[in-house]
Order: C-alpha cells, then structure tokens, then sequence
C-alpha cells in the first residue's frame, strides 16, 4: 500500500474528510460510521442534512454490514455491474447513522471502479459516505483540480487519480418495492439492468419523468441540480448558428459544446467540440461545462443530443444544468 494511501485511510479514521476519484466523479469521504465526520460534508457542501448519501463499499461482501433483507437480485446486480457505476438503495441496518441517511429507512450503496478508490477502501476497510465532491446544486467534479478549486481547504486531503472515466454520476436503482425503479439515469442503462433482472425497470427520478419534483430524497431529482452558473440553453443542431450569430450581432461572447469543428472564426466565440458518442460526452461534458462557466461569457449553448435511450443519462444532467443555470 502506499504512503498516500496509508495517509488518506488514517485521516478517515481520524475523522477527517478525504476528496477521492471514482470512475463516474470525485467524492468528498467521510467515515460512514461517524456521525460528526459525516456532518462535515453537509457543512464542507453547504448541502441539505435531509439528504442522504451514498455509502461506498470496497466489495459485495460488506454489503450484509449495511443492508438488511437484501433481495437476491441486488446480487445478481452486484455481480454484473460492481465494481462499477452502479447504487443500489436497500433497507438499512439499524446500526447505520441517520445523518448517511436523511433519517430514511433505507441506504443507497455502491462499489466503484476506480484503482485508487478501491485502494483506500480496503485500507480503510469500512463504508465511506462520499456525494459528488462540489458545493450543493454545482456541476460535479471529474478532476481533482476541480475538486481543489471548488473545496480548497474545506478537504483534509485530496487523492489524484486523473479525469474520470465515466464523468457523470452513477445510476441509482432502488430495490426495496416490490417494483424495481431507476431514480438517477446513468451509464448503467435500464437496458443493461432489464438484461439481469428480467425486466426493464422504470425511470422515475429523472429530468421531467413524472413525479420527479415529489422526490425532494434524491437532490439529483431536483429539477435545478448539476448547474453552472452562466444562463445555458440547450438548442437543436440547425438553431445553434442562429444563437452565435445571435450573440455576435449583440456583440456578446457565447460558449458553445457541439459535436463538430467551430464553422466560423471569431474570438468572442468560444466553441469546445465534444464527442458525438454518449459515452465520450458524458465523459467530457462537465469538465467543458465547468471551464465554460469560468469565463465570464453570456451564455452556454450545448447542442442538443438525440432523445434516445443510449442517451438518457446525459439529456438528464443536461436538462437539470438547463433548469438550474445562471441562479442555482
Ligand atoms: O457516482 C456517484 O454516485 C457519485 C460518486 C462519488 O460515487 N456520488 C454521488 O453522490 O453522485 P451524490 O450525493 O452527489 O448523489 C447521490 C444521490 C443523491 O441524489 C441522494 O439523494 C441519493 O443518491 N441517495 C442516497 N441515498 C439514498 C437513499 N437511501 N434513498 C434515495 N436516494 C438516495
Ligand atoms: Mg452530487
């Protein structure tokens, strides 16, 4: 093990708050079994205490210190996505601090698949508490620069593993009705899920799904979450040049996420060309959302992506950063 990681196990056990890589984001760490240093993720984000957190775990065999009446199929689950960018919500154990929780009854619990997280949570050997590591309602972080820009000193320690794999938040997937649900959409799909389970499961925390507002528990299910703070639009392929010429002829700089090379030259524009694939723009949307955000400009365009299930994750966090620029 090494000294960095020796370190970063001890602060956690000193209590102290540890920022780490996963492959989906970076997570702000605390010792899930301590109440006061859970606390001091609610202050270090600024962030509700009714909402819980997700406690990750170094592997599927300290899933019965957590959870209690775990259905065989958060088995078959753990086998087929963990570790991986996958929560599962569970009844909890009695034991398991209200602060992780919201005061709920249940736990939401995953493996991430990431070297250095994983790393650290054998050394530490226990669940670590960890939510996106950004300030409440802001984009998450997929560097550790981010990290350290957004929380500086309020983090004991910050581990570098480099940009995220995945680059937006795991898929959340609750198993305690007797309807199996998908509260978060992520890279996990409810295609890859129906695939284990049997079913397809039903989306219902995401962006405009019904009764996504009644669901204050998951803060992601917010309408205005994931949100920078430049007015942002999401337009059509054929209305993004209508919206640079727009700008130009108000003489304002405009920043534009799209799927190809910038068509004109102009330094008030600044263009960031992102994948055409999910995977490679789910990747790079919040780091180029982030930087995007720190220049001051108007507004931010992103070119809408196809509205189809491959997608899914990403249109989520899109329309929510939508919902929420610019005031959130
Ligand atoms: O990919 C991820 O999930 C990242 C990395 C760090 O693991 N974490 C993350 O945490 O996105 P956070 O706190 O930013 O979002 C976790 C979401 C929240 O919306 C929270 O309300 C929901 O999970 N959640 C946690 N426990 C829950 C529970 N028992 N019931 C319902 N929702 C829960
Ligand atoms: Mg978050």
């Amino acid at each position: 093990m090494s000294a960095e990681i020796e370190r970063a196990a001890a602060l956690l056990r000193a209590g102290e708050l540890v920022a780490f890589p996963t492959e989906t984001v970076y997570g702000l760490g605390a010792d899930a079994s301590n109440p006061v240093a859970v606390a001091k993720i609610f202050a270090a984000k600024g962030r509700p205490q009714d909402h819980p957190l997700i406690v990750h775990l170094p592997g599927v065999e300290h899933l019965e210190r957590w959870a209690r009446e775990i259905p065989e199929k958060a088995y078959a689950l753990a086998r087929a996505f963990w570790p991986g960018p996958l929560t599962m919500i569970l009844k909890r154990l009695p034991h398991v601090p209200d602060a992780i929780t919201g005061g709920q009854d249940t736990i939401g619990l995953r493996v991430p698949n990431h070297p250095l997280a994983l790393e650290l949570l054998r050394a530490f050997d226990g669940g670590i508490a960890a939510p996106s590591a950004n300030r409440f309602g802001h984009v998450s972080p997929t560097t550790a620069r981010h990290v350290r820009d957004e929380l500086g000193d309020a983090v004991a320690m910050i581990l570098d593993g480099g940009p995220c794999q995945v680059g937006i938040e795991s898929t959340i997937v609750d198993l305690t009705g007797e309807r199996t649900t998908i509260l978060r959409p992520g890279m996990v799909s409810a295609h890859d899920l129906g695939k284990v389970l049997g079913r397809v499961p039903a989306v219902v925390g995401a962006a405009g799904a019904a009764g996504a507002t009644d669901m204050p528990r998951v803060s992601g299910s917010l309408a205005a979450h994931y949100a920078p703070r430049t007015p942002l639009a999401l337009l059509q392929p054929d209305v993004v040049i209508f919206a640079v010429r727009e700008a130009l002829a108000a003489n304002e700089r405009i920043g534009i996420i799209a799927p190809m090379p910038c068509p004109l030259s102009d330094e008030r524009i600044v263009w960031r060309e992102i994948p055409g694939d999910a995977a490679g723009f789910a990747h790079d949307i919040y780091a180029l959302l982030r930087e995007l955000d720190s220049l001051g400009l108007s507004r931010i365009v992103v070119q809408k992506p196809p509205l189809n299930e491959n997608w899914r994750a990403v249109n989520d966090r899109l329309q929510r950063a939508e919902a929420g620029a610019g005031g959130a």
